[in-house]
């Protein structure tokens, strides 16, 4: 049976959790994810300036989630409190959010120049301020997910009792600061440091699967673990978190199951109120994901990256699987 955890009063079924993935964590990804154990998932980070100048690409991100089969995380981010206000109150009314995320964290000079994401990590003061609004405007309750620090990974304390000072229901940090941007191993011991400090649910994030996730819980007493990369392509990756936690041995995969996972997901994503012709550019980037570890890995990119409809990719499916089975090389 997982352990569950709660923040605000909301029981999670597990203690585990997809991140923002910007690009890949869509209504697609994340039902998936939620069908296959996810206890909790998070929205790509959708820009509050956009939704409030009432951007409908950005509105229809926010109303996706309608279709959710698990609680969800909206993730906001900015760097003006007034359209931060008009953001959250958009989301109250257009979706059936359980949290806004603010995001303190991401690292592509798109957002820092917008004075958002990470950028905010070098002016706490401001920093503080629009979380506070936030949890003002709110009626739902705020969370944000943030890394150790800009360039010091020791500011990690420090940020955590901003956070927590400015009233968030809880926390999930990247182990890494923004000038780590993804490389290099997470400071898992400046998550426990940080932890410490924090009297709100604290998620632990940073290269976490199913072969560390429960050693991570452990020596950093996080509540739970967020999953990024690791997710995409896998919605499975949270079934065998769950069977780990079980003591269960974790099943090797078969190629016709990655398969069957691709089609999934692309029937979800093709069901999506977004143009086909955009979906089926936006897929090429999870879609050879979901073939990890087979081999003739550039191949089987080759024949994902060029669909242009779901036919495609449907027929692109079956020749993997078909020269996967028979042990042929994959021609260009
Ligand atoms: C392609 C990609 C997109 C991401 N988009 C977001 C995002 O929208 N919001 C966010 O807070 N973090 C974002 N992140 C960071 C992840 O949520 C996560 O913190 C990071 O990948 C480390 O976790 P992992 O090692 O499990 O992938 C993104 C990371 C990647 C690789």
């Amino acid at each position: 049976m997982a352990k569950k955890f709660t923040i605000a009063g909301l029981e999670l079924a597990n203690r585990y959790v997809q991140a923002p993935l910007a690009g890949f964590s869509d209504v697609a990804m994340r039902i998936a994810a939620a069908r296959h154990g996810a206890g909790l998932v998070y929205t790509e980070m959708i820009s509050a300036a956009a939704l409030a100048r009432h951007s409908e690409e950005t509105l229809e991100m926010v109303r996706e989630t309608k279709r959710d089969e698990c609680p969800v995380a909206l993730q906001l981010f900015g760097s003006d409190a007034e359209e931060l206000r008009t953001a959250i109150r958009i989301c109250e009314a257009e979706g059936r959010y359980a949290f806004l995320d603010f995001n303190l964290g991401c690292p592509v000079p798109k957002v820092m120049k917008q004075d958002a994401g990470s950028h905010l990590l070098t002016d706490l003061d401001k920093a503080y301020s629009l979380v506070k609004t936030m949890v003002e405007t709110s009626s739902i309750p705020i969370v944000v997910k943030t890394r150790l620090g800009y360039s010091n990974p020791e500011d990690c304390v420090k940020i955590v009792q901003m956070l927590v000072s400015a009233g968030v229901s809880a926390i999930a940090m990247h182990g890494r600061t923004r000038n780590e941007f993804y490389t290099g191993l997470p400071h898992y011991d400046l998550l426990t440091k940080a932890r410490q400090a924090c009297p709100v649910p604290f998620i632990a994030n940073g290269n976490i699967g199913p072969d560390n996730a429960l050693s991570i819980m452990e020596s950093t007493s996080a509540d739970a673990v967020m999953i990024g990369r690791n997710a995409i392509g896998n919605p499975l990756v949270f079934t065998d978190l769950l069977a780990v936690e079980d003591g269960l041995e974790r099943p090797v995969r078969a190629v016709e199951t990655q398969a069957q996972l691709l089609r999934e997901q692309l029937a979800l994503e093709y069901s999506r109120n977004v143009p086909p012709a955009k979906i089926s550019v936006e897929f090429r980037a999870a879609a050879p994901a979901f073939f990890q570890g087979l081999p003739n890995a550039r191949r089987i990119r080759g024949l994902l990256v060029h669909c242009s409809s779901q036919e495609e990719y449907l027929q692109a499916v079956d020749r993997i699987v078909e020269v996967a089975r028979d042990g042929e090389e994959i021609q260009d």
